[in-house]
């Protein structure tokens, strides 16, 4: 599922990505393109080349008027790559202006062509370059100077062929640059895209993964509590004709299901709500001391049935503004903890202090402590060391998880330290604003 979307969102920004590349690129050539068909068509189009001279005001040969006669003179394209052929009106070579080293009959060939082509300006190869061509009528010229006029009669056409091999292969030097960059700019996005796609996914990937595992691992805990019901009911309705009381082991079974069905459901429910955003959490003032000390009074009877020897550090009236109702449940998820895995004569210390900046609860207790494996294991949900053990104790491996969340939730830190068969300690900080 995730493959296909991430795959998707490669297509996508690959196909966004080369269409503005190719619209970049295009609109490189075609301006390109543009500009090099002004340059020839500039060197082409004799009315570029054509000057107008202001000569002499009193001309013997003036016009009636006697105002400065203009001179336009039309002066041949003086590039190095061009060449002039003259013709006349029937196409027949009048003259032959080239720098060019060329037999005659390839520039009769030129001329063939561009004569038989008239009107229309296009390339032509000959001599391995490419011409590129424009005919123009020749008009009469006047000539004026130191007041005398000459009028040389120029009838015919002039046909101009600009070598164009160069720009040609700039053109093409451009395309295939462009076409190049391209491809190796696609292929750089590409693997970039890639790494990100799956950079961005793989926490997607993990939650949903997470998710799963869990609507898995909570249905198969409710099985047990409802398993216990069904027994325990289908022995009641074997004995229709028995007092309650005569029963009562079986009801009491089922009650323990019950509970154990509350507790799961109400701990998935304080995760569901603790891990959405949009449940907010209280920021107020209040004394965690008492809260810690509320929470070893109602300790007190189960610490004594196990002959548990309690040592406390508890500084007084440390106030921490954060949500009381969730700081109080995170210290008896690790108070239960604490007397549930101490064994029978064991110990419990438990210390409150304040720095500057933070308050930091920690709580110890003697027992079989943690292995090193699965130290970084029991925040996991419905992790559980001794998961043969849980159906006797009634734990999901849910306290852990919950803390974690709410601590992380609060802007804290918690964390769990243990030695085998020596103690284990889980300390949590809360920002004291
Ligand atoms: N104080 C502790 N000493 C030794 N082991 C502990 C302690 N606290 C937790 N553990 C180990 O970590 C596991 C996970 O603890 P957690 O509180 O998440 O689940 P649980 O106590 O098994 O079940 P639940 O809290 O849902 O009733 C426990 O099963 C236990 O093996
Ligand atoms: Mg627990």
């Amino acid at each position: 599922m995730f493959k296909k979307l991430r795959n998707r969102f490669l297509i996508l920004n690959m196909s966004i990505t080369s269409i503005v590349m190719a619209i970049a690129f295009a609109a490189i050539y075609i301006i390109s393109n543009n500009n090099i068909n002004s340059e020839i068509s500039k060197k082409l189009n004799p009315q570029v080349g054509m000057q107008t001279v202001m000569m002499g005001t009193e001309s013997p040969d003036s016009t009636e008027d006697n105002k400065p006669k203009t001179l336009n003179r039309r002066v041949s394209p003086d590039y190095s790559d061009s060449f002039i052929i003259r013709v006349d009106e029937r196409g027949k070579i009048l003259e032959i202006d080239s720098p060019f080293d060329m037999n005659d009959e390839t520039y009769k060939k030129a001329a063939d062509i561009a004569w038989t082509n008239k009107n229309i300006s296009s390339t032509i190869t000959l001599e391995g370059r490419q011409w590129r061509y424009a005919i123009s009528r020749m008009e009469k010229q006047v000539i004026q100077e130191n007041g005398r006029s000459y009028t040389v009669a120029e009838d015919g056409y002039q046909i101009i062929f600009l070598n164009v091999t160069m720009y040609k292969q700039t053109l093409f030097h451009l395309l295939t640059t462009l076409l190049s960059v391209g491809f190796i700019m696609l292929f750089v996005l590409f693997i970039i895209s890639l790494y990100f796609a799956n950079r961005s996914i793989k926490p997607v990937a993990e939650a949903w993964e997470r998710q799963k595992q869990f609507v898995a691992d909570a249905s198969h805990e409710l099985k047990t509590p409802l398993s216990i019901i069904n027994a325990n009911y289908d022995v009641l309705l074997e004995n229709k004709e028995e007092t309650i009381k005569s029963q009562m082991k079986w009801l009491d079974y089922i009650k323990i299901g019950t509970d154990r069905m509350t507790k799961l459901i109400n701990d998935m429910l304080s995760l569901a709500k603790m891990e959405d955003i949009r449940f907010p959490v209280q920021k107020v003032p209040f004394n965690v001391s008492d809260a810690v000390n509320d929470v070893i009074s109602s300790m007190e009877a189960v610490m004594a049935d196990k002959e548990i020897m309690l040592s406390r550090s508890i500084e007084p009236d440390v106030i921490v503004k954060s949500d009381p109702e969730r700081v109080r449940q995170v210290i008896t998820i690790l108070f239960d903890n604490a007397v549930k895995y101490t064994e029978k004569n064991g110990r419990i210390d438990i210390s409150l202090k304040k720095s500057k900046r933070q308050a930091t609860f920690s709580i110890k207790n003697s027992g079989k402590g943690i292995s090193k494996q699965d130290l970084p294991k029991i925040f996991d949900r419905f992790y559980r060391v001794d998961s043969s053990r849980s159906h006797e104790t009634g734990s999901y491996g849910l306290g852990l998880s919950i803390a974690k969340t709410v601590i992380e939730r609060l802007g804290g830190g918690i964390y769990a330290d243990s030695a085998e068969n020596e103690y284990t300690t889980f300390t949590f900080t809360l920002s004291i604003n």
